[in-house]
């Protein structure tokens, strides 16, 4: 990143700026053209190509067709355009007039009293206003001071419709914590709340989703699930399929979206498709979603932000109903993920095997996730006092089995992106295939080791590292006896049912990161090149 690659950029002439979300594909070809017609460059960035484009059409053709001049040039370069774009652009000649498009990145225009806001995010403008417009693809919106119009790149115009954010501006205030990711983390008793809230049918016995527009008989049919996501949420997948598979008996597939798009899996023919994406903008995620699509599968998306382009492109879905989530790492989007999937498991699982009385069972297993969740957030003053001496390690191990398999991966994720650390995630029993030699005094792990079915089995596994004088931060379940010089450090989580035991045990694994970074001084909320959506591929 330089000075001269940053936004906003300036055409040659001086008269139009422009930010820009997204890659122009051709812009080598788009340079060459504009520097034949004079125009310079002083970055290196595919947006200058564009915005010297802008220049060049507007200085072209001084008579617009459609009663503007501005208008008109940025509708004409964008038809030259292969790629991806969501650009605002200002013009001298034009003051108090901003022209704005988008196609395949966000953009959203917010409402406001007086003022119009351009922004890729809702929680950008929340502030500002809750009344915004999702523009689609192809839709090119001419702001002016007194009001907005939108049209298509073929100038048919568009009706507005204006929705409404369900956040606050308080959502959007860290209030007494020092980052958001510190306030996002403590939420989670709340965000889980919200997301199972009017999600379990009337008899208690199974769950209810509103927004499937899938009936029961439909889902009966589904022999298969396929999961797409990135990142995080991919993790969050992995955990789907754990619960899906344990508890519903149906065969669950994860992809990473990226790979999805391009690797042109063969496919069962009743196959139901979840996409997952907190922001409902990741590029690569909603690629996948729309190769779905194109396969002829009906696709479900599993979504925080309402409205987003995922949430609308989808066939259906469940929104997470987290709140807005600001910290770039992924904390109370993850474990309403989480829930959901535990959510998932129950629907499919009640079709198939799961009797009445298991279902409530686990019913009310779910619903004491919250309370879990605020009782694991008390070991936050001990787990601060283990990430002060554990800060200055630089490489970590995150070992877990089953469903705790995702929750190392994940573990493992949120050191790396918020503190700069070298961390991975490992099955807990794979160690003895390889990453074992990386263990000495200078590589702490981190176990998740509760009370179940591969307790001793991870036992083992940790003797296997202090016998090679590893540190050991074990996190496990309360009243859980582990062997006496097993543990350097120990964190404990209450007992909870399968189906809760991701989401509390993602607790102290976000804690540690957290407190980790804060130690460190690193900027926790916007780690260095990451995004908190990423659209571009
Ligand atoms: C999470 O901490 C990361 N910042 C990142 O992996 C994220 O989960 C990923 O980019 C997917 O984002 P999405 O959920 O908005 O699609």
């Amino acid at each position: 990143m330089t000075d001269a690659n940053a936004h906003p950029h300036v055409s040659s002439d001086g008269r139009f700026a422009i930010v820009h979300n997204g890659v122009i594909e051709n812009f080598a070809g788009m340079k060459k053209f504009v520097a034949g017609k004079g125009y310079t460059f002083t970055s290196e960035t595919d947006t200058e190509a564009l915005v010297n484009l802008i220049a060049y059409h507007y200085e072209k053709e001084p008579a617009a067709k459609n009663g503007n001049r501005f208008l008109d040039s940025v509708r004409k370069t964008l038809l030259h355009v292969d790629g991806t774009y969501g650009i605002a652009v200002l013009c001298t000649e034009s003051p108090g007039e901003m022209v704005a498009a988008r196609k395949g990145s966000p953009l959203i225009l917010g409402v406001g009293d007086g003022e119009f806001i351009l922004a890729s995010d809702v929680s950008a403008l929340v502030s500002r206003t809750q009344n915004v417009v999702y523009l689609k693809d192809g839709e090119i919106v001419h702001i002016t001071p007194t009001g907005f119009t939108i049209t298509t790149a073929d100038m048919a115009d568009v009706a507005p419709v204006i929705d409404r954010i369900n956040w606050t501006i308080e959502d959007a205030d860290m209030g007494t914590f020092s980052h958001f990711m510190e306030k996002e983390i403590f939420e989670q008793p709340a965000a889980l709340e919200n997301a199972m809230r009017g999600r379990f049918s009337e008899d208690q016995s199974t769950a209810n989703f509103g927004g499937l527009n899938l009936t029961p008989s439909d889902f009966r049919q589904i022999e298969r699930l396929q999961f797409c996501a990135c990142g995080t949420a991919w993790h969050a997948c992995l955990v789907a399929e754990h619960l899906i598979e344990r508890f519903a008996r149906i065969p669950v597939e994860v992809d990473y979206a990226s790979e999805f798009r391009y690797r042109n899996a063969p496919l069962h023919r009743n196959t139901l498709f979840f996409v997952v994406s907190q922001s409902g903008e990741t590029l690569d995620t909603r690629e996948a979603l729309r190769e779905a699509k194109r396969k002829g599968y009906k696709v479900m998306a599993i979504c925080n932000v309402v409205g987003s382009t995922i949430a609308r492109e989808s066939d259906g879905g469940i929104y997470q109903h987290a709140g807005p989530e600001i910290g770039v790492a992924s904390t109370k989007a993850f474990t309403s993920q989480l829930l959901i999937a535990a959510l998932v498991a129950l629907y499919v699982g009640r079709m198939r095997d799961m009797s009445f009385s298991g279902g409530t069972q686990y019913v009310e297993a779910l619903k004491k996730a919250p309370d879990l969740v605020r009782k694991a957030l008390e070991q936050a003053p001990r787990i601060k006092d283990i990430a002060k001496r554990y800060a200055h390690y630089q490489d970590f191990l995150f070992l877990g089995r089953l469903s705790l398999f995702p929750i190392a991966l994940e573990g493992a994720l949120k050191l790396k992106e918020i503190s700069y650390i070298h961390a991975e995630g490992y099955p807990a029993a794979e160690m003895k295939h390889g990453p074992i030699a990386l263990v000495s005094e200078k590589c702490p792990s981190v176990f998740f080791a509760p009370k179940g079915e591969v307790f001793s089995k991870v036992v083992s596994s940790i003797q296997e590292i202090k016998a090679r004088k590893g540190k050991t931060i074990v996190i496990t379940t309360e009243g859980c006896e582990l062997p006496a010089g097993l543990a350097d450090e120990v964190i404990t989580i209450p007992e909870c049912h399968e189906a809760v035991l991701p989401i509390v045990a993602s607790i102290p694994a976000q804690l540690l990161s957290y407190y980790i970074a804060a130690e460190l001084g690193r900027d926790v909320d916007k780690p260095r090149n990451l995004a908190k959506s990423v659209t571009v591929e």
